[in-house]
Order: structure tokens, then C-alpha cells, then sequence
């Protein structure tokens, strides 16, 4: 299937947006029955499989209908009633009291927040000032914050909390650079306007721009996220993930990353970002709605795997502002406050537990604070210390786990100050909290955690560098340069993930075997124990992860002659030891599978296989080093032919005790 999604010329990283992107410009004459509103809802329904909070469209009205293009006005509609948001639209334009008789062009959206909570006033398309311009947005603006502070203090007045907002306020502004205050005029086109307005913005985007001036024309560009342009019919579409496109056009393109197209029904007049004109090439489309909604993987647990370098790179964009701040995404915490902490506990569950005990090695050695890590269901009935100068991180994807929620609770009942790190915006766990970094993963589907687990290490990583930056312990530049290692993380990431192959190979060897054991020291350990929870919850094997120090000291007499161990052997401090260990378990006729860095001959000449990654620093090196274990849980539980995304008795929130 991946073979397929490169016929399709859909970048790497990324196949799928965080948020749904519909556009739709079309000849009046060929429109058939069906209302736009109606059309660009259902292709939004499309994208609804993969969760949303709110949604939005907005439609050219008058205009062409009528007397000329200056009469026209967009008519925007917006919700935020959770999944019910389209069909509360689908109500309210039913209900309107003048239906939009506009059959020329519209735009819609399906929002997964991610700056600002889920709100109508958040929901998508954003209007500039005057109301001429609407834009929908999948991506994030990285120097939003610069360029919202530019744009208020130039007399622009921002509606709502979204990064997004602010590009429908700079093609505004470039209009009216162009020509003083005046916004109806001939000399710059919305392509040329927003071609403009890109360039100032640092990060990633797939937008849709409608402009009242363009009678039924669209912009569409991007950088990084994705854009699919379909044609055909009458209709030129695009839309940010081939599902909602399928079946309604007859010919699709890619947009490369960096480019910008002006889409009419007849034409697509593409561009790069520099003005040079570019010639967009069609691309084989053979998948139907439901493997593009799996962008061509057989599930979601093996799309959500290959979207980790994309999940990455997003969670740790614009995060780190300009004056070495950390940017969290709510705060009622001080600089002065985290200063003063002198103990952490981090609380979570599972996946998220596991992140935790990955993070307390950085923790520690950045901030030198003494940091306790606990399983949510212990933490809250062992009568842990707590003061106000503790910080009690709870990590939880969901924000909704039950156990978790009520760790915090009872840490802020002890005075402790509370920081949720969560994949969903307004979840219970960031409502309960005093701060809140969230990871920017995007919905997660499958009930393994792969892509919310990578997000939620990058994510404390930089809670640990900032800590450590406060406290004066690292200088700015010390941050900067391991924040620089952090963004070099989604690269390896993606080259481990393009090892699939070889570590399949290695599933077909062991998929018939009831037991695994995984060891690794240091920061491999937690990796091990990722890597076992996964073969657990996916293909049912028992698996368990012992600290390989550990072995002597008892569960060593469970190795005998063709024991499968996964032994995570990257570089670091205890490699030496880690050999010792394997070489402990090979004396005893286990059949070692290493984890292990290219290049690494010591450790292939230990064991029987290795799985091998790139190599990074190694208090970074868990989100790469556990790709091949993920990885190897999902062939393995395919092989033996497991439900990936919905592993029995398991559910994706647990929201009881
Ligand atoms: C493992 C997994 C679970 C969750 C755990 C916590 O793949 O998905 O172990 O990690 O239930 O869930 P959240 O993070 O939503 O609190």
C-alpha cells in the first residue's frame, strides 16, 4: 500500500493534515442540483472518520448572480459542537433565512485545535477586517505571535485565538500596501496578494483563500501540509486529504511542497512561493474512500506510525520564541513559580507513562531536579510528598483517563502546581490543570499509541530545556543547540521508518512465538517497555521488558535455548554493559534481536538480528530508537492476524478507574 501512496507523489512525512481542507470553485452552468454548501459539507464528511471539533465553510454570494463581482460577500457559517458541527451547519443553512444562491465557489474546514480551544469564534474560515477575504488553514504559523503583534498594531483587529487568522489579516495587508487603504482595486490579484503573505510566515500551511474580488476563482497553497487538487465536471477541488475529493473529479494533482495555484473550473495557474510559474502533473489515483482515508495503509495504527516525523516536526514548531521563551499553550504558572520547583512528578498512564520514565534521564541531567515518575492508578494512593514548589506533570493523549485526572487532582488538593501535557485541546485534564503544553500530533485513531507517544517525549523534552534555562543551569545557547537536535529528530525518524522492510522480515521469524522478552538500560529501558506494551495490546504475546541490569537478578531463569530477546543496544554510557547483558542471555541460547545504530559491528556481533536506526545523542535517542519495535509489534499482530486498530478488550479512553 505505501508503494501506492508514492505513486501518488503525497510527501513522505506527511499524509495526512490535523485539519480537513475543502475547496470548491465551479461553473454555475454545470453545478447539477446540489447547493455548494451541500457539496463542500459532504466532502468535509469525508474527512470526519479522522475526529474533529469544530467546522466552517464560507461561500461567495452575489457577485456573479447578480449585477457584477463587486456586489459579491462571503457567507460564513461555523459550529463547535464537536462531531456534531457539520450537522448543525447542514442546520443552519437549511434554516437560513436567504439559502446562499452562490453556486461559483466556497471554502470549508474541519478543525483539530491546536492554538486556541474549540470555539465558533475559533473555527475556521478566518475573515480579514473587512470581511472580503476568508481563509481556511491546516498547519501552524510558527511566528503567529510576532505577526499578530504587527498586524494589531497596525490598526488590524484579530477575532480569534487561532495562529490561522492572522494570514487572512496579511493578504489584507498586502492589499493594502499595494494600494493604500483601498481594498477593491485592479492591481494586485488574491494570488499575487497571498503569494506575499506566505513569505512572512514561518511554518507549515495548506490553505484556501476566497476573496469577494475573484469572482469564482481560488487560491490554494501550501508548505509541509498537504493540498490534493482535483478536476473535473465543471469543478476544480482541492482539498487536504484525497478522501474528500474521491470520486467527484476526474483528474488529481499534487501540490509540491512551496507552491500556490489560482483554481477556476477550467484552470489551475500554478506558481512557487518566488513567483516562478510551475506545471502541476496529474497523479494515478487507484484508491477507494476508505484506503484514502488510511492514506493507502491497510489501518490506522500503520498510518499513524509513519506519520511520527510529521507529529514531531509539528509539536515542536514556534515553541521556542524569540527571547528563548517557551511557549505554553496556557499558563497560569510564573517563571518565578517554575524557578522555584525543586521536585517533579510526572503522571501518566501506559504510553504515557512510558514517556514519562523516557524524559526523567533529560530531566534530570538538563534541570537537576529531583524528578519522581508514577503510574497515575499508584501515584494518587501512596501518599506522595507534595508542596507548592512541586510541579505535577500529567501526560495524557485522551485528557480524559480517569486515573490521571484524578493524580492531578489530588496534587492540586497538596498545593502542588499542575502542567497537562495533552493531544486534545480543552480536554478535562487541561481544563484542570494550571498550564498545558499540548502535543500536536493530530487525531490518533488506531488504540495503540505510536505518533501521541513520540509528541509527548519532544513535548517534555522542551519543558526540561526551558526548566533548565530558567534556572540558569543551560544558557540560551545551550537550549538552542539541543533544540536543534530535537528538529533533526522527524529526519531520522523517517529514515528509520524507512527501514519497514527489513524489520518485517524479522516479524515473519518470530510471529510464531508465545514469548518476548525486551531489556535495555538507561533510557533504552522505557523503550523496551514501550516496545513490550505493544507487542502486548497488539498481537497478544506476552512480552515483557525488564531493565537488563535486572536479569541476574531473577528473570534470567526464564531464558532457555530459542528465547526470543529484543535487546535495545543503541550507543550511549551503558552500550558496554548492555553487551555484557546480551552476551548473558546468548550464553543461555536465547536468539538475541538487537536494536542497534548503523554502523554498530560490536552489537551485530552479539546478536542475531539487529534492527538498525540512525544515530542521535542518546538522551534523544528513544523516539527513533523505538520506530523498529513499533514497527515489529504491528507486523507481528498482522502476521498472526490481529485487529491492529481495535485490539480486544482494550478501548482508546479509559475513563473509569
Ligand atoms: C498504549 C495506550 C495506552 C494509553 C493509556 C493512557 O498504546 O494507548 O496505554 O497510553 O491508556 O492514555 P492517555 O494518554 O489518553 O491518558
Amino acid at each position: 500500500m505505501q508503494i501506492q501512496a508514492q505513486r501518488l507523489r503525497l510527501p513522505s512525512t506527511r499524509l495526512d493534515g490535523v485539519c480537513g481542507i475543502i475547496a470548491i470553485t465551479r461553473n454555475p452552468a454545470a453545478a447539477g442540483e446540489q447547493p455548494l454548501a451541500g457539496l463542500l459539507i459532504d466532502c468535509l464528511e469525508r474527512l470526519e472518520y479522522r475526529g474533529y471539533d469544530s467546522a466552517g465553510i464560507a461561500l461567495l454570494v452575489g457577485g456573479m448572480e447578480s449585477d457584477g463581482a463587486d456586489d459579491a460577500t462571503i457567507w460564513r457559517i461555523r459550529a463547535a459542537v464537536s462531531t456534531q458541527s457539520l450537522q448543525e451547519i447542514k442546520k443552519r443553512v437549511q434554516s437560513a433565512p436567504r439559502p446562499p444562491r452562490s453556486d461559483s465557489a466556497g471554502i470549508g474546514h474541519t478543525r483539530w485545535a491546536t492554538h486556541g480551544r474549540p470555539s465558533e469564534q475559533n473555527a475556521h474560515p478566518h475573515l480579514d477586517c473587512t470581511g472580503n477575504i476568508a481563509v481556511v488553514h491546516n498547519g501552524i504559523v510558527e511566528n503567529w505571535r510576532e505577526l499578530a503583534e504587527e498586524l494589531t498594531a497596525s490598526g488590524h483587529e484579530l477575532a480569534s485565538e487561532t495562529d490561522s487568522e492572522v494570514i487572512a489579516h496579511l493578504i489584507e495587508d498586502e492589499l493594502r500596501m499595494d494600494t493604500g487603504t483601498q481594498l477593491h482595486n485592479n492591481y494586485m490579484t488574491t494570488l499575487e496578494a497571498t503569494r506575499r503573505a506566505l513569505r512572512r510566515i514561518t511554518g507549515s500551511f495548506a490553505i484556501a483563500v476566497l476573496d469577494t474580488r475573484s469572482n469564482s476563482s481560488l487560491v490554494v497553497a501550501r508548505r509541509l501540509s498537504p493540498l490534493v487538487v482535483g478536476m473535473g465536471g465543471g469543478m476544480c477541488m482541492a482539498a487536504s486529504d484525497l478522501p474528500a475529493l474521491l470520486g467527484l473529479s476526474g483528474s488529481y494533482y499534487v501540490l509540491e511542497d512551496g507552491e500556490i495555484a489560482e483554481i477556476t473550473p477550467e484552470s489551475i495557474k500554478a506558481q512557487d512561493l518566488d513567483g516562478q510559474a510551475r506545471t502541476l502533473h496529474p497523479i494515478h489515483v487507484s484508491w477507494d474512500i476508505e484506503a484514502a482515508q488510511k492514506s493507502g495503509y491497510d489501518d490506522f495504527m500503520g498510518k499513524e506510525l509513519h506519520e511520527q516525523p510529521t507529529a514531531v516536526m509539528d509539536t515542536l514548531l514556534g515553541r521556542f520564541i524569540s527571547d528563548g521563551k517557551l511557549a505554553l499553550d496556557e499558563t497560569r504558572i510564573t517563571d518565578d513559580e517554575l524557578r522555584e520547583v525543586d521536585k517533579v512528578f510526572i503522571v501518566g498512564c501506559g504510553s504515557s507513562f512510558h514517556s514519562g520514565l523516557v524524559v526523567k534521564h533529560a530531566l534530570e541531567h538538563w534541570t537537576r531536579i529531583p524528578t519522581e515518575i508514577d503510574i497515575s492508578s499508584e501515584f494518587r494512593y501512596r501518599d506522595p510528598i507534595l508542596s507548592s514548589s512541586s510541579l505535577v506533570i500529567g501526560v495524557s493523549q485522551s485528557g480524559e483517563t480517569m486515573d490521571t485526572l484524578q493524580a492531578i487532582h489530588l496534587a492540586r488538593r497538596l498545593n502542588a502546581k499542575v502542567l497537562a501535557v495533552s493531544n486534545v485541546v480543552d480536554s478535562s485534564i487541561t481544563r484542570q490543570s494550571d498550564g498545558v503544553l499540548y502535543t500536536r500530533a493530530g487525531p490518533e485513531i488506531g488504540v495503540a499509541a505510536t505518533k501521541t507517544f513520540s509528541t509527548q517525549i519532544v513535548t517534555l523534552q522542551m519543558l526540561a530545556l526551558y526548566l533548565a534555562q530558567l534556572r540558569g543551569i543551560l544558557y540560551h545557547d545551550e537550549t538552542s543547540l539541543i533544540m536543534d537536535q530535537l528538529r533533526d529528530l522527524p529526519r531520522l525518524m523517517q529514515d528509520a521508518l524507512d527501514r519497514d522492510e527489513a524489520v518485517r522480515a524479522v516479524a515473519e521469524d518470530i510471529a510464531g512465538q508465545r514469548d518476548l522478552f525486551y531489556i535495555g538500560r538507561n533510557t533504552g529501558y522505557p523503550v523496551a517497555l514501550e516496545g513490550a506494551l505493544k507487542m502486548k495490546e497488539i498481537a497478544y504475546l506476552r512480552a515483557e521488558a525488564y531493565p537488563a541490569g535486572e536479569l541476574k537478578h531473577g528473570p534470567i531463569a526464564l531464558i532457555e535455548p530459542g528465547t526470543v530477546v529484543l535487546a535495545v543496544a543503541t550507543k550511549g554510557r551503558l552500550q558496554k554493559k548492555m553487551h555484557t547483558n546480551i552476551s548473558e542471555v546468548k550464553s543461555r541460547g536465547a536468539k538475541v534481536i538487537a536494536v542497534a545504530n548503523d554502523g554498530d559491528t560490536g552489537t551485530a556481533a552479539l546478536a542475531d538480528h539487529v534492527l538498525y536506526v540512525p544515530e542521535t545523542v542518546s538522551l534523544l535517542a528513544p523516539v527513533v530508537d523505538v520506530i523498529p519495535l513499533q514497527l515489529l509489534a504491528y507486523h507481528v499482530a498482522r502476521l498472526r492476524g490481529c485487529d491492529v486498530d481495535r485490539p480486544r478488550n482494550l478501548a482508546k479512553t479509559v475513563t473509569v478507574e
